[in-house]
């Protein structure tokens, strides 16, 4: 379906996924992305400073998303793994982009106004602590697609806006000039992929602290399996598994078979709390086992990885140079 086209992914460097992001939004991005002919994922350092400001943080947190991506099973060889400061270009076509961007986009979208709502329920000025990184991030988002040549755009829901803007500014862009000089990207949401619940049944985020962390020590995992809320029927007595949070985190993570077991040992009153927990943190451990075997050689060897971040962005940027060189030979004339 995807074997002629161009997948782009970006990730911001912010804080250590949870289970919920590794199974419903990396594995899946990164299975789309390998059927595809060419795959672009990269780390999105420049839309992370705009709130993250202290250097030792940001590189933290860039290498240990390199390294999760890696784990994932990220193919570095064959697939576009870089850093985003890595292509100047980007920016500069970031600049070009402006000058066909309504302020009106900015003003609605989702990021920013999300800031200004907080902001007024706060009771504080409504671009209190926005600055024109977050202002513009759209613009930014476009720009690292539209450079590409992508196709198609990998989102969650919240993304989808961004996207949609990318495309109207390349539809702007075109239409100016009356030819294609940006291509126009899709986004594609994963409808199979479940969204997570989280251990106290709404949906895993770390700002509702209700994560299973990854590549943490067993002890640290087992403690965030073992705190998903329960009521207090005895085992004997029948269970829909749709009401079981364990279950329902379970059966993302789980083979069918494997889930269909936990149901049903639920349905026929065979299976209490205790035993769907021990089999939810088994199936959490089995899953990742490998995946944190990979995780930590990449910690334990981050210039192997820096190097493949290096090697990937020499491979992606001839791609933005021709799109910088096209747009410029067309507005400079
Ligand atoms: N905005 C995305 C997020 O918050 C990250 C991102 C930046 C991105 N540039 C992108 C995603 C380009 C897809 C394509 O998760």
């Amino acid at each position: 379906m995807y074997a002629d086209k161009c997948i782009l992914t970006g990730v911001k460097p912010t804080g250590k996924p949870h289970i919920g992001n590794y199974f419903g939004a990396i594995k899946p991005a990164i299975e789309m992305g390998h059927q595809a002919q060419r795959f672009n994922l990269f780390i999105a350092d420049y839309h992370a400073i705009n709130f993250m400001k202290a250097p030792e943080l940001l590189q933290k947190e860039i290498k240990e998303i390199a390294c999760i991506y890696l784990a994932a099973g990220l193919k570095p060889e064959t697939d576009y793994f870089y850093r985003q400061s890595d292509i100047p270009e980007i920016n500069e076509i970031t600049t070009i982009l402006y000058a066909f961007t309504p302020k009106g986009f900015m003003n609605k979208s989702h990021a920013y106004k999300a800031c200004v709502e907080r902001n007024l329920a706060e009771n504080k000025p409504a671009d209190d602590g926005v600055n024109m990184g977050l202002y513009t991030y759209p613009t930014l988002m476009a720009s690292d697609i539209l450079a590409m040549d992508t196709d198609i755009v990998p989102v969650g829901k919240d993304q989808i806006q961004h996207v949609e803007i990318a495309r109207d500014i390349a539809g702007a862009v075109n239409a100016y000039y009356d030819k294609e000089l940006l291509k126009l990207p899709e986004y594609v949401t994963a409808d199979n992929v479940a969204v997570l619940p989280g251990t106290d049944g709404r949906k895993m985020s770390k700002s509702y602290n209700n994560v299973i962390p990854i590549f943490e020590d067993e002890k640290v995992i087992k403690k965030a399996v073992y705190s998903t809320v329960t009521d207090s029927k005895p085992i004997e007595e029948p269970k829909n598994p749709d009401d079981v949070i364990v279950y329902q985190i379970y059966k993302c993570i789980a083979s069918a078979q494997k889930a269909e077991e936990m149901a049903q040992g639920l349905r026929e009153g065979k299976l209490g709390y205790g035993h769907t927990k021990a089999m939810l943190l088994d199936a959490v451990l089995n899953e990742v086992r490998e995946a944190k075997e990979v995780y930590d050689y990449y910690m334990a060897h981050y210039d192997e990885a820096c190097g493949f971040l290096e090697e990937g962005a020499a491979k992606a940027r001839p791609y933005a140079q021709k799109t910088l060189q096209r747009l410029k030979e067309t507005l400079f004339g």
